[in-house]
């Protein structure tokens, strides 16, 4: 049987109250052709400590950059996730947390056990003295403190800055000293799988490396029990500080355009960037995109895989969810330990109805088969998300049949760290699918693809993916450096937002991404800049250049492909490669470490000294009859070589 190339509508998908396409393109019209009436009315999903009188005030003119939503409105985001939801649900869940290991107990925390843990938490900070607006950083497992942090410090107006655990000591310091932050929380150790994380040692080795920032206060939640290093004075234990607090603590009100949150993401250039959003827009946002986008309704169990250290986990872990009432499970370790199926085993578990994932999980699924579902019913299930990363068709067809049954649309969501929530995505029981494609825009996103001399394309075409209009999730910022935020998002075209992602159109109006088009890789769905990784190669004393470039992976979809040059005094040998991915290890983290490494005597480069990571690009991925034009190069002969040591390493 061949398979279709395009999945309609389901029949028994019937959720929604209105199941067709036409109510969606009613309604995304009024988003875009009465913008502020649209928003204005969104915006009652929220509570106002005062209301706002302007909807939107914004400008992509690179000279006159702005953009503020609600702007003289105030509100606090924790009143909004938690406070609301006490008098008719308090006893609903929030959250279900499964542990690493399936032998330990898993915790169930209500919506009025969630208020007193924030609460407690948010007066904890406040004795340490934290203020709204001082910079609070998180260093943190998959665990339910975690969440209780974060909203722990928006409840107070501190704008939490989550690191990813997976980021090593250095990372972290950058990011401290970045943010300024005083305050940082963290646990004595992570869990994935067999393995811990020296969580705390990390800290430790962190703060020493702070250059403009004195932490004052680390708070350590016991996670594994493991003995660690104690500062007296520094370091207070999660509950000893938390158990003396009082169990109501008053929400600060904000603006609406008061910092939520920094987080930090990767770019072509230099250090990561600490992306900022602000709170009234994101709340309204994500608010309605996690309702519509998942069709939630109260009662269901959803479950997003995402680690709170990535955007996916603020918005749709974190703050969509719980602004929608949500019950989620959460869960500390991976997806195919002890066991290939325990994803599944927890999809049964817990009758999960809407599981939001990213695509490498499922193309490693895959490669286990029946093993990672096997002896589960995975009956449960009504819709399946993906996000992170273009989603193979192969990979969408087995995650429609083998977990979704054949009844289960499949929302593909394409957003950004930048984007603060989904941008393009279907709706189920809307929206016909496409396998690959991410389909049609969301409420008030309004893409545009452009051709490199900044034609408007129109009907089926290819292109840079832009935004032509600000929407309420955007970030605003990057923090401390406003003119990176000009300079990287709003100059490639004058008037737009770009996305530094390709795209496709199609006749129907469809929207293919197919990756991004400037030096960043995605890696297991992670974002890595390529420049991030050659500047800490070049650190190392035995490396005097570095060019670092994805080679196509059939369950991480791209792999770390490393050419390196040597100094003359240096011999390249295996005991070297495996020090320079140490290295990188070190500098950045686990996900930056390279997956080969290749030793050159030269890179190719233009008479100007540019780097052609086209010609590299071909060479890692084995398409040598395609490297294209190479007579620019200042030395063709450099291509023979790279090709020829090419051959050795495979
Ligand atoms: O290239 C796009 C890819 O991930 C990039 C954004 O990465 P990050 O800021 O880490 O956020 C990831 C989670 C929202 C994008 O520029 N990407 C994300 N989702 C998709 C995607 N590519 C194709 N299809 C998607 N659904």
């Amino acid at each position: 049987m061949t398979e279709p190339s395009s999945y309609p509508v389901m029949d028994v998908y019937r959720q929604r109250e209105a199941t067709d396409l036409s109510h969606y393109q009613q309604q995304y019209d009024e988003s875009i052709n009465n913008s502020d009436a649209f928003w204005r009315q969104k915006a009652q999903r929220i509570e106002w400590t005062k209301p706002f009188t302007e909807v939107e005030n914004s400008s992509f003119d690179r000279d006159n950059l702005h953009i503020r939503w609600f702007e003289d409105g105030e509100l606090n985001i924790t009143s909004n996730c938690i406070d609301r939801h006490l008098d008719k649900h308090g006893d609903n869940t929030a959250f279900i947390f499964e542990p690493n290991n399936p032998d330990d107990s898993n915790r169930v925390i209500s919506y009025k056990e969630l208020y007193r843990h924030v609460c407690q938490m948010a007066n904890a900070l406040k004795s340490r003295g934290v203020k709204k607006g001082d910079v609070v950083t998180l260093y943190m497992p998959m665990i339910p403190e975690a969440i209780f942090a974060m909203l722990a410090c928006a409840r107070i107006g501190a704008p939490h800055s989550v690191v990813f655990g997976g980021f090593s000591p250095e990372a972290l310091a950058d990011r401290i000293d970045n943010g300024q932050s005083k305050v940082v929380i963290t646990a004595d150790e992570g869990r994935r799988g067999s393995k811990t994380i020296p969580l705390k040692d990390n800290v430790d080795v962190a703060i020493q490396h702070c250059h403009s920032t004195r932490v004052d206060t680390v708070i350590v939640v016991a996670n594994t029990g493991a003995e660690i290093t104690w500062v007296d004075g520094r370091d207070v234990d999660y509950t000893e500080i938390t158990d003396e607090q009082a169990v109501d603590c008053e929400p600060v009100s904000v603006n609406a355009e008061d910092p939520l949150f920094i987080l930090y993401t990767s770019g072509s250039t230099g250090k990561p960037k600490g992306v900022v959003h602000t709170t009234g827009g994101y709340s309204v946002y994500n608010s309605l995109a996690f309702e519509e986008i998942f069709d939630y309704h109260r009662g269901e169990t959803y479950w997003c895989t995402a680690d709170i250290g990535w955007i996916t986990g603020h918005s749709y872990v974190v703050y969509g969810p719980l602004l929608n009432g949500a019950t989620s499970v959460i869960y500390e370790g991976m997806p195919n330990w002890p066991t290939a199926n325990r994803a599944a085993t927890i999809v049964d578990k817990y009758n999960v109805d809407i599981l939001y994932t990213a695509p490498t999980a499922i193309r490693a699924m895959m490669a286990d088969g029946d093993k990672s579902i096997e002896n589960c019913s995975l009956s449960s299930l009504r819709l399946l998300g993906t996000v992170g990363e273009p989603i193979n068709p192969e990979a969408w067809r087995w995650l429609h049949s083998e977990v979704g049954k054949n009844n289960c649309p499949i929302v593909d969501t394409w957003w950004q760290t930048e984007t603060g929530g989904i941008m393009l995505t279907p709706l189920p029981g809307a929206t016909a699918l496409k396998p690959g494609s991410a389909t049609l825009p969301f409420f008030g996103i309004q893409p545009e693809v452009l051709d490199a001399d900044g034609t408007v394309l129109n009907g089926p075409c290819s292109g840079g993916l832009c935004i032509a209009k600000s929407w309420p999730a955007q970030a605003r910022t990057i923090f401390g450096d406003h003119q990176r935020f000009i300079d990287t998002y709003f100059s490639s075209y004058d008037g737009y937002y770009f996305t530094s992602d390709g795209c496709n159109r199609d006749e129907d109006g469809y929207y293919w991404i197919t990756g991004r088009v400037d030096d960043v890789l995605n890696v297991a769905g992670h974002r890595m800049g390529t420049a991030e990784i050659e500047s800490a190669l070049v650190a190392h004393h035995a490396v005097t250049e570095a060019a670092v470039v994805g080679k196509p992976h059939a369950i991480k979809g791209e792999a770390i492909y490393v050419y390196v040059s040597l100094n003359s005094d240096t011999e390249a040998s295996p005991a070297l490669e495996k020090e320079l991915k140490n290295w990188v290890r070190q500098e950045i983290g686990a996900i930056a470490s390279p997956d080969t490494i290749q030793f050159a005597n030269g890179l190719p480069k233009t008479r100007s000294g540019k780097i052609m990571r086209r010609i590299l690009r071909k060479i890692a991925s084995d398409e040598c009859d395609q490297l294209g034009d190479t007579s620019t190069l200042a030395d063709p002969t450099v291509v023979d070589q790279l090709i020829e040591q090419r051959q050795m390493i495979k």
